[in-house]
């Protein structure tokens, strides 16, 4: 994945192009690049790292021109170095790509063949240097664009600039999300809405196998058999405001303390403002004739479908099965009309994700997005899309998209019950009332950063560090691993407590810290007997429960965390913030790069 942004402007383009380039580096920041047409003369600067590198560099070697393309890169191949970064030039040429040209070998042999040799390893080079030659052959850009896609495989989006064309940039879409943006006599090509609100709102998607010729008098959009194409214009509200940190030295110590707010928010929306809750989900969410969901997702999204089967199940009595999407399609899953399909995203443009939805469209009763940016691909492409409601979030690490993930799959998990009716009004009230609980509980557990930044200076010192949890309470334990080796690099796995005695015990010695996630609920007395069968190998249990649950549990613990008492079944949703607020002061202790770990991206838009 990678962020690509092309502008056809009336003013210096450089600067608009590093300002989109900041939107989209959450689709990674291994390298970042430019290039424009100055005078019908192309240029480019590259930079390896993050952006502000780039930006750095354009204060030294300035880059003028009104038309330019610009990209944000997540390597795949190749090492992030400046010979691989984007945007890549063959000739009059100059490429940025986000995805992978799956058949770039045979094609780089080709292009060897007749004398063609690529500088760098990466597949996006193959494509500049197959229209260098066309264009060496005689062929006009358009032309030769036109040739080139038609010999791409995979699954790719690519916007080109072209020497001595100050009007030109040719977009193509397969696979991976186009937009082309439309301006006031001037035009833009983006990754998605996010990179062009400060430009326009107004916002083409190109469809599967489409390109695009753009000028600044607009675009003219060609199919995959180059027919021309009507594809509608929207206009698509995205927040233009500059994402700022508003006072908090990272972007997650932001997005944690906003919890209890979008929460909140998310919580009125879908059940109303008023002094009695109602669920007030989508007409079309129904689960009438339903007999089995299944949930998909990546990444900590996999962990909200996690705790949701525990819901689904308990709440619902209904089957609920979970996938991680990587593995779904290829599993060959057994589908059926009588099932729901839910995809669960927080950029709604995971490739996986996004993969498994096509393939069980039309082959199940109805396909639900659970996103947090509208706007995107997956809840384009679904049935229905419930937005979480978290607002732009920009740490890499997801957090508050996690929790409004779970707050609006606990919502259908009860919808589902009352209409089964599993549950009374009444008792579905109730379940409400304890949601609506939530936000103030979980301003509670914010005020547990002073203490947990103390133990994680200690946590920072370990290798290797356990999280254990119970019932919904065991995809927590996976999810707070999963935060804490994103952010810390330090290595922590998630185990159901009754697990650790088949295996894990193994690990367990002094240097090991065990994180027990327990809140006081029916299981409590087993879990605190796992408890008790690490304390008695010498190991460091830092057990997070309520009172109750500190009290019953006794000493022995190396630290306790106490947190409010809150309802079980919606613990997950409270216990994330201790669980988030770890995993963040363990990275400073660490001084880790907390906002953009290495390695990762936000949006992995490659399967
Ligand atoms: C990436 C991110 C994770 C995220 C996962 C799924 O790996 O680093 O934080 O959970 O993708 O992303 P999605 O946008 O589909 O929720």
């Amino acid at each position: 994945m990678c962020g690509i942004i092309g502008v056809l402007g009336n003013h210096e383009v450089a600067p608009l192009l590093v300002e989109a380039l900041k939107r989209l580096e959450y689709r990674g920041y291994d390298s970042a690049g430019i290039a424009t047409v100055n005078n019908g003369k192309l240029d480019r600067r590259r930079a390896v790292g993050k952006l502000v590198n780039l930006s750095d560099l354009l204060v030294h070697e300035p880059l003028a021109g009104k038309s330019g393309i610009g990209h944000t890169r997540w390597a795949t191949h190749g090492a992030p170095t400046v010979k691989n970064a984007h945007p890549h030039r063959a000739g009059g040429v100059a490429v940025v790509h986000n995805g992978i040209i799956e058949n770039f070998r045979e094609l780089r042999e080709d292009l060897a063949a007749t004398g063609y040799v690529q500088e760098s390893e990466t597949d996006t080079e193959t494509v500049a240097l197959l229209i260098r030659r066309e264009m060496d052959q005689g062929a006009r850009p358009v032309q030769a664009a036109r040739a080139v896609l038609k010999r791409l495989q995979g699954a790719f989006a690519l916007c080109f600039l072209f020497d001595g064309e100050d009007d030109l940039m040719i977009a193509a879409r397969k696979g991976s999300p186009l937009a082309i943006g439309w301006g006031d006599g001037e035009m833009y090509v983006g990754s998605d809405a996010i990179a062009l609100a400060p430009m326009t709102d107004r916002i083409t998607y190109l469809e599967e196998g489409d390109w695009a010729v753009v000028t600044r008098k607009g675009a003219e959009i060609f199919d995959a058999e180059d027919r021309r194409a009507n594809r509608p214009e929207t206009r698509v509200a995205v927040n233009a405001t500059r994402i700022e940190k508003a006072g908090y030295k990272h972007f997650m110590a932001k997005e944690i303390a906003e919890q209890p707010v979008v929460i909140a928010d998310a919580l009125k929306h879908y059940t109303g403002g008023g002094a009695t809750p109602a669920l007030r989900l989508p007409e079309g969410l129904s689960f009438a004739g339903i007999d089995r969901v299944v949930l998909v997702a990546c990444g900590t999204a996999s962990y909200a479908c996690h705790v949701a089967k525990y819901w689904f199940e308990q709440i619902a009595g209904l089957p609920a099965e979970i996938d991680i999407a990587s593995e779904f399609r290829y599993r060959e899953p057994v589908l059926s009309d009588r099932m729901m399909a839910v995809f669960v995203s927080q950029s709604g443009e995971t490739a996986d994700t996004l993969a498994a939805l096509r393939h069980v469209k039309e082959k199940v009763a109805k396909v639900v997005a659970v996103v947090n940016v509208p706007t995107s691909s997956i809840a384009r492409e679904a049935d229905l899309a419930l937005p979480i409601l978290a607002g732009i979030e920009v740490g890499v690490a997801s957090t508050k998209a996690f929790t409004c993930q779970l707050t609006v799959l606990a919502l259908m998990a009860l919808q589902a019950a009352a209409e089964r009716g599993v549950l009374t009004p009444a008792q579905v009230a109730e379940r409400l009332e304890e949601l609506r609980a939530l936000p103030g509980l979980m301003n509670a557990a914010l005020s547990l950063s002073t203490p947990i930044s103390r133990i994680a200076k200690d946590l920072a010192k370990a290798q290797d560090i356990l999280f254990l949890g119970r019932g919904p309470m065991f995809p927590l334990a996976l999810e707070g691993a999963l935060k804490l080796k994103e952010i810390s690099y330090i290595h922590a796995e998630g185990y159901a407590s009754g697990e650790l005695k088949h295996g894990p015990i193994a690990l367990i010695d002094a240097a090991v810290p065990v994180i027990v996630l327990a809140p006081k609920d029916a299981l409590f007395d087993k879990t605190v007997s796992n408890m008790q069968e690490v304390m008695a190998r010498n190991g460091k249990v830092l057990l997070l429960s309520d009172a109750e649950g500190v009290e019953t549990a006794g000493p022995g613990a190396w630290k306790t965390l106490t947190l409010p008492e809150v309802a079980a079944l919606w613990a997950p949703i409270l216990y994330a913030v201790p669980a988030q607020l770890l995993a963040y002061h363990t990275a400073i202790a660490k001084g880790t790069d907390v906002d953009q770990p290495r390695n990762l991206a936000k949006s992995v838009t490659v399967e």
